[in-house]
């Protein structure tokens, strides 16, 4: 998988950026502040279609441009998959509403032709790797749902779609818990979202068990490999609402020995359902669902130990390295090509030994582009290997 050019129209300080890239290896370097970040944001966002900074669509177009009553940020990529040539176009669009109110809103089209979000994930394959990833091991629940959805997303985008009816359907019944705490009413109005609940619910679960499962061989197979043989990496889910859970209410070893192979679709979907039943009387008193997908967690595993709760820094950083490098061979296998490869400002963040390995693997990928303020950090071998963009106020002078 190969991005041959990239066009940005007020997207961040990118007034206008007009670009083909590099096949290979391209370093982004530049002061801070320069845009070097917002490239690799733009580039991510064709597999995400949401950012990793922003918290809404709306922050990624420019400061000025957005003064004005109607305002569109421009994200052009081509792209060639498979041997096919491909085009994406992003407009992230502010227009007025008729109360004269702001709204946004974004458009997608591949090859020319408007499709849904849902449709458009799984086209474009990219990995990034930023430092403030580390929070995926550290950080709360949320950051390893959106971890693994971001990753099962990219390979198959009917999961995001089922993530996404899930989503409204819990909202739904969320809505519906709480009307019958305050008025009380038929609880078998909740039969219709049970089901919803039910049938997305254990098809999430069913992709998380085998990506999680997927991502663990090869993770364990790097970690194993940077670590010198020393450490052991397990990823074990942990989900809320566990079919394995035993009836007499004793929650089973949640850890990476279980084997959850042996369940199917249609076992899960029903025990779910009529989990979903027993908890009606306590969901109302709460006003919320208190089981299912919403609420699974990943825990990583060093040595048995939960790096998540005693990991060290440095335990942590090259986790995050053998998870991303994993990310890479799982949509690879996946897919049949590699993901471009983004890397922000991470090599400052690594010791010699990892950083001389993962150069190895940045060199081995297909195409990478990565950030950094201070060329120092990069072996003469590698830059003889890289093209090089500097970056200076929201433009790009290519120099070699
Ligand atoms: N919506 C926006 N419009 C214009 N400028 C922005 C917008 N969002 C961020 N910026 C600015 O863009 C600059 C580049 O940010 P970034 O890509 O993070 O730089 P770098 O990675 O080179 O340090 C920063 O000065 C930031 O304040
Ligand atoms: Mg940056």
């Amino acid at each position: 998988m190969k991005l041959s050019r990239l066009s940005l129209t007020n997207f961040r300080n990118f007034s206008r950026l007009e670009t083909s890239v590099p096949e290979n290896i391209t370093l982004i370097t530049g002061n801070n502040a320069q845009g070097k970040t917002s490239i690799l944001e733009a580039i991510y966002y064709l597999s995400t279609f949401s950012s990793f900074h922003a918290e809404r669509d709306r922050e990624l177009i420019n400061f000025l441009e957005l003064k004005n009553p109607i305002a569109v940020a421009r994200i052009v990529a081509d792209y060639v998959k498979a041997g096919q040539k491909h085009q994406f176009e992003i407009r992230i669009i502010k227009e007025q509403s008729k109360n004269g109110k702001p709204r946004f809103r974004k458009e997608i089209l591949h090859d020319g032709v408007k499709i849904k979000e849902w449709q458009a994930l799984g086209k474009f394959n990219s990995v990034m790797f930023l430092p403030q990833m580390m929070k995926i091991i550290e950080g709360s629940p949320s950051e390893r749902r959106r971890f693994i959805n971001t990753i099962i997303g990219q390979t198959n985008p009917h999961y995001s779609k089922s993530l996404s009816e899930y989503r409204k359907g819990l909202s739904q019944r969320n809505s519906l818990l709480k009307n019958l705490f305050e008025k009380r009413g038929d609880q078998d109005q909740l039969n219709f979202w049970d089901e919803l609940l039910a049938k997305k619910g254990a098809e999430i679960i069913m992709q998380r068990i085998t990506a999680i499962q997927e991502l663990e061989q090869f993770a364990a197979s790097i970690h194993n490999e940077l670590t010198r043989g020393k450490e052991i990496l397990h990823l074990a889910y942990v989900p809320s609402f566990d079919p394995h859970k035993k009836d007499d209410g004793q929650a089973s070893m949640m850890n990476a020995t279980i084997n959850r192979d042996k369940y199917d679709l249609k076992q899960i979907e029903s025990a779910y359902y009529e989990q979903l039943q027993k908890n009606r009387t306590e969901d109302i008193y709460r006003g919320q669902t208190s089981q299912g997908p919403h609420r699974d967690d990943i825990e990583f595993l060093s040595n048995g130990i939960n790096l998540g709760v005693y990991g060290s820094r440095g335990q942590i950083r090259s986790t995050m390295l053998s998870l991303k490098l994993a990310e890479m061979d799982w949509i690879k296998t996946k897919t049949g090509e590699w993901p471009v490869l983004l890397l922000d400002e991470v090599l400052a963040e690594l010791d010699d030994d990892r950083r001389h390995d993962l150069l190895d693997r940045v060199i081995k990928t297909e195409q990478s582009l990565l950030t950094t303020t201070d060329v120092k950090l990069f072996s003469s071998e590698f830059l003889e290997n890289a093209e090089r963009w500097q970056i200076q106020d929201g433009e790009i002078i290519p120099s070699k």
